[in-house]
């Protein structure tokens, strides 16, 4: 017989959402073995609650308490799995932190990651959104996700194409939304390994700048974790430290808009930055749409725009949910008003 559920009522969100606004749970488990997510299922009154699945806690806006069950999965482990010479495998529990699997990829010189370096979060809350960076999406780099299905009790794994990947999105954002909690991420890394240095600021950084990234600046083939010290550096000057300001990456998505309005646009602001699609259509970015409509470094109350990234919105300390979605409201009218686009909040949004 499994051991009783160490269910906590009223328990504080606090500390597990990266913003570290405060919202208390009317339930709350942390979730450490499969075996318990089954308790939960057969349990008919745990069963029948709310759930919030939650991981790092670094993609949630929460605005209100919760009068739910939370399931903080908190899996553990990390496999090294075969090499076929055309990719190497790596297996990584849910709860696992981002940063830590990429780092201990790079500490055995594995190549694959280093891109997505120094992303707050879980392994498990990867896939969800397709965390990317620097010219790599994590779902490029995916083999197989798995997760225990609510409705059946089943374990189910997918395949790289049955996630449905896209920018910031992916079949757990919809059709899995509710009842699929992920367990784990299998990661094919291509050999031999190849350096993505399409960024240019990446570039700069590995080659031209006198920077710790930059070991050898005479050595024009990067290791993977030079390019991961590189990335690292280039994050740690634009965007807060997730020990000291609470925030949750890039707030807005980059809006994707017709060739048609991207020309009307550029045509009026010549700075404006944008990305060509492989569609045909361009991507903005949505930093300097906010920026350019005077937010960068403003505050509202408790919360604010953080001076050296504009699309990433800030707790100073004491701040709620709701003053968040506030401020980002204001953002989006002002956004909109000026250059007709809409901008859609990354995080999910409680
Ligand atoms: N920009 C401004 N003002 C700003 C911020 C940006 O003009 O305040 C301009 C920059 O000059 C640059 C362009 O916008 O030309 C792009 O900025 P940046 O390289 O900082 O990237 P981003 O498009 O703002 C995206 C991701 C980040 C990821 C970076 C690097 C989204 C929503 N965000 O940001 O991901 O680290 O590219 O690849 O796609 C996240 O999702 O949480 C995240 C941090």
């Amino acid at each position: 017989m499994s051991a009783p559920l160490q269910i906590q009522d009223d328990f504080s969100l606090r500390r597990f959402n990266t913003f570290g606004v405060e919202a208390c749970a009317r339930a709350y488990l942390h979730v450490t073995t499969l075996g318990m997510l089954d308790q939960v299922r057969r349990d008919a009154k745990l069963a029948s609650l709310p759930r919030l699945i939650l991981g790092g806690g670094s993609n949630i806006v929460l605005t209100r308490d919760f009068d739910g069950l939370v399931l903080h999965v908190d899996l553990r482990g990390i496999e090294f799995l075969d090499n076929d010479g055309d990719a190497l495998r790596v297996r990584a529990a849910a709860g696992e932190s981002w940063h830590g699997l990429v780092q201990m990829t790079l500490d055995r010189g594995i190549g694959g990651l280093e891109n997505l370096s120094w992303i707050p979060g879980s392994v498990g809350a990867a896939p969800i959104q397709n965390i990317g960076a620097y010219g790599v999406e994590v779902g490029s780099l995916i083999e197989t996700v798995s997760y225990y299905d609510f409705d059946s009790g089943e374990v189910i794994s997918l395949d790289r194409q049955s996630c449905e990947f896209g920018y910031r999105d992916s079949v757990f954002k919809h059709r899995l939304k509710r009842n699929a909690v992920i367990l784990d991420v299998t990661f094919a890394l291509p050999l031999p390994w190849t350096p993505n240095l399409s960024y240019a600021e990446l570039q700069r950084y590995l080659f031209t700048l006198d920077s710790p990234a930059n070991a050898s600046p005479a050595n024009a083939s990067p290791t993977p974790a030079d390019v991961g010290r590189a990335v690292i550096e280039i994050r740690s000057n634009k965007l807060p430290d997730p020990d000291l300001i609470g925030s949750a990456g890039s707030f807005f998505k980059n809006p994707i808009v017709s060739l048609m309005v991207w020309s009307t646009l550029e045509a009026r602001w010549p700075t404006l930055v944008g990305y060509p699609q492989p569609d045909g259509q361009v991507k903005l970015a949505a930093g300097w749409l906010v920026e350019h409509c005077g937010w960068k470094g403003r505050t509202l109350g408790n919360v604010g725009v953080y001076e050296k990234q504009a699309l990433v919105l800030v707790n100073l300390g004491g701040g709620t949910g709701e003053e968040i979605m506030r401020l980002a409201s204001f953002i989006q009218a002002d956004v909109e008003k000026k250059f007709g686009v809409f901008l859609e909040p990354e995080p999910l949004v409680l």
